[in-house]
């Protein structure tokens, strides 16, 4: 013992300033222990290479401490809508909840980067105060299709709106002295088969749409790390892609951190590491074997070994961990719950008004299932394990509407019976969830008619649901199904005979079909899954305390088949649901290229993704890009566009004209006609501050020269069709 301890003591031990130092004196089985992952919790007499030092019960991953350097082990959690860690554990009367923040579709409808920013300096100091190195988030892969199930977790169908929202959440999160993973680097935007699928995507595609968020973030936040996908791209997986990690990540965009793969993502070892893919997590010895092997045959040299371990060092010694902060597992949950709540407010997007706002104490029935299952998050390592998720009655209750107790009471009856068959009880998600599996709409016309007698106003609720490991049906998610359109018909039909309102809350995961119905109601407002406290910013936007100011970060189409992509898209038939059992077998490093959208998936739609296709092949669309109303009017003033010699200024005067203060978007577009590009391109937008009654705001924006296409110019609108 005395003669470890003082092998111990002789050891140079880890600093910013030795790291050279540190990597020369490392053994090679140290080296290669540091890029695998060690999930595995153990403890052991100081010394011994490959245990951990220190873990947090719920965490994602780990790295291995090398005590005799004064190596430790760094902590990864989870998620992109907060902090994902175990709320309780064993033998701990303590608890540890984190804030379930609104999912990141949700952040992006707020288009508002300062906003955004400050929702990551909560979610960072969760992470630093429950003893976290890194969050594994954002995720910023495009929305290519409605129908992935992580598009939740994801921003928009466009780059820049993407990548500045991840910029912005990055930035916030760090600004706490803990690190994020932007990813899933990259084309990760489908689950079928996310571990062996291939994408075949045109370089142009590639660099104008799927990789310019991922360029974007890391030019403007150089995140901590960065996490390479599940998929193959054009026949090289994602991480084992020299070109991608190590001439573009690094070489064009300067990225300065580490990378790591997805957890079990990327099959030969060797050529992870060969490729500047610096840690293969959640680890497992085969990955220690096969690396070590490598280096034996010489098909990894000690050379790339060496700059992994030295990228990990270098963000080893940036974390608390390593500065042996003294996390104290007490961070301010109040404080961040209203950070999430503005959030909420900023992200929710009215898309039909007819009726709202309506007086604080209007009596209202509110029907639909999830009215009384509010989802205020996705499932998978999207969720966090939050302290409580407000019912959408507790959030309209709050703003003092008047809830018809019949319809509550029959639902509550109903409810409580269904619950057992459905994946979603109160909170409690069953992973893998399958759309079906939700309770079904059967509320009797006379329950209906009844309420419509007796209150002012109707709220339908409509709910979807989705996660990673699996991909959302038409029939079941996308399309409203039979009973919820008949509900709609019910409700309208009985609340419009005694001339009242009806409004319906899409609380939703994603894009749904709105063409069989929109036309039936008066309101309609999207709230998306606007975590744990979303209920509150439901009832203070439907009572107009809060004017909606959210844009759409995607368009709805009139039918999932107008969308460029729906032919390229893998179908989940409903009683067949792909889940992830069925992935094709798959052997290391090889493709099966046989079945269309699940080994391999065609982007032949290329750079026309979302509004892009619409607005250039002029197809009507339910609702554009960049859509949003608002209870206020607003009028813009003449846009001027000053030359500079790095880009231009696109200045224009907002002034609200309307009765209550609000906020508005100025989005940036270069507008243009070219044989084989799109005739519009988000360049840049802002959002104003709260405006007044006839309160201007002049606001300007900078884009630089190289992001405008030569003879195409710079607009400014309110949404992509302008409208
Ligand atoms: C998952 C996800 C990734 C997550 C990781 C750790 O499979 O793809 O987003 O961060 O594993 O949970």
């Amino acid at each position: 013992m005395y003669l470890i301890s003082l092998f111990c003591l002789l050891a140079i031990q880890l600093n910013p300033n030795n790291i050279p130092q540190v990597v020369a004196e490392m053994t090679t089985e140290e080296k290669v222990l540091l890029l695998i992952g060690d999930r595995k919790q153990k403890t052991t007499d100081a010394g011994d290479v490959g245990y951990t030092l220190r873990g947090v019960p719920g965490a994602a991953g780990m790295t291995y401490a090398i005590p005799r350097l004064g190596i430790p082990a760094i902590i990864l959690a989870d998620g992109p809508a907060g902090l994902r860690i175990n709320p309780t554990r064993q033998g701990d009367s303590n608890t540890y909840y984190c804030t379930g923040f609104p999912i990141g579709t949700m952040l992006s409808s707020t288009w508002n980067t300062e906003l955004v920013g400050e929702v990551g300096a909560a979610m960072g100091n969760e992470v630093l105060e429950y003893g976290v190195d890194v969050l594994l988030a954002p995720g910023a892969n495009i929305h290519r299709n409605p129908l992935c199930g992580r598009n939740f977790e994801y921003f928009s169908e466009d780059p820049v709106l993407s990548g500045e929202i991840a910029a912005a959440y990055i930035n916030g999160v760090q600004s706490q002295g803990v690190g994020t993973s932007l990813k899933h680097f990259a084309l990760n935007n489908q689950e079928v088969n996310r571990l062996a699928n291939n994408v075949v995507v045109s370089e142009r595609a590639m660099n104008e749409i799927y990789l310019k968020a991922f360029e974007i973030a890391v030019k403007k936040s150089q995140p901590w790390t960065v996490m390479t996908s599940y998929n193959y791209i054009n026949g090289v997986h994602a991480a084992e892609n020299k070109h991608l990690l190590t001439d573009v990540l690094r070489g064009e965009w300067g990225f300065a951190g580490a990378v790591m793969t997805d957890w079990g993502g990327g099959y030969r070892s060797g050529a992870i590491i060969e490729a500047g893919n610096d840690m293969i997590q959640p680890g497992a010895k085969k990955h220690i074997e096969a690396i070590t092997k490598a280096l034996e045959n010489n098909s990894l040299s000690m050379k790339a070994l060496d700059e992994c371990v030295t990228r990990v060092l270098q963000l080893i010694v940036k974390t608390p961990t390593f500065r042996k902060y003294a996390f104290s597992s007490k961070p301010d949950l109040k404080a961040h719950a209203q950070t999430s709540c503005k959030a909420a407010e900023e992200g929710i997007v009215l898309l039909k008004r007819g009726a709202l706002p309506y007086s604080k104490n209007t009596s209202i029935a509110l029907f639909g299932v999830g009215s009384y299952s509010f989802i205020a998050g996705g499932t998978g390592s999207g969720d966090v394990h939050k302290p409580y998720v407000l019912s959408l009655d507790e959030g309209l209750e709050r703003s003092g509407f008047a809830l018809e107790k019949g319809t509550a009471e029959f639902y509550g009856a109903y409810m409580a019976k269904e619950r057992k068959r459905c994946a979603m009880i109160d909170g409690q998600k069953k992973p893998w969830y399958i759309d079906a599996e939700r309770p079904i709409e059967v509320v009797p016309t006379k329950q209906i008619e009844t309420a419509s007698q007796s209150v002012q106003a109707a709220i339908i609720t409509i709910t979807r649901i989705a996660g990673e490991g699996k991909d959302r049906s038409i029939e079941f998610s996308y399309n409203l199904t039979r009973e919820e359109l008949q509900l709609i018909d019910k409700v309208s039909e009985a609340f419009h005979k005694q001339k009242k309102a009806v409004t319906v809350i899409l609380n939703v995961c994603g894009v749904v079909d709105v063409t069989a119905w929109r036309d039936k109601v008066d309101d309609i407002l999207v709230c998306w899954l606007p975590g744990q406290d979303g209920a509150v910013a439901v009832g203070k936007t439907l009572c107009g305390e809060v004017n909606p100011s959210g844009r759409l970060p995607m368009t709805f189409t009139l039918s999932y088949w107008d969308v460029p992509s729906a032919e390229n898209f893998p179908i989940i038939l409903p009683d067949k649901p792909f889940n992830y059992s069925h992935y094709r077998n798959f052997r290391d490093g090889e493709i099966n290229s046989d079945i269309p959208n699940v080994d391999y998936t065609n982007y032949a739609e290329d750079v026309f993704v979302g509004y892009r296709y619409f607005t250039t092949k002029h197809v009507k669309v339910a609702y554009p890009f960049g859509y949003g109303l608002s209870y206020t009017t607003f009028n813009w003033g003449k846009t001027s566009v000053k030359r500079t010699p790095e880009g231009y200024n696109v200045s224009v005067e907002v002034t609200n004209t309307g009765k209550l203060p609000g906020k508005d978007v100025v989005q940036v577009y270069a507008k243009g006609k070219s044989p084989d590009s799109p005739s519009l391109e988000l360049k840049g937008f802002v959002k104003t501050k709260l405006l007044q009654s006839g309160q201007s705001q002049v606001v300007t924006i900078f884009v630089p020269s190289a992001d405008v296409p030569s003879s195409y110019r710079l607009v400014t609108l309110r949404n992509a069709q302008n409208k």
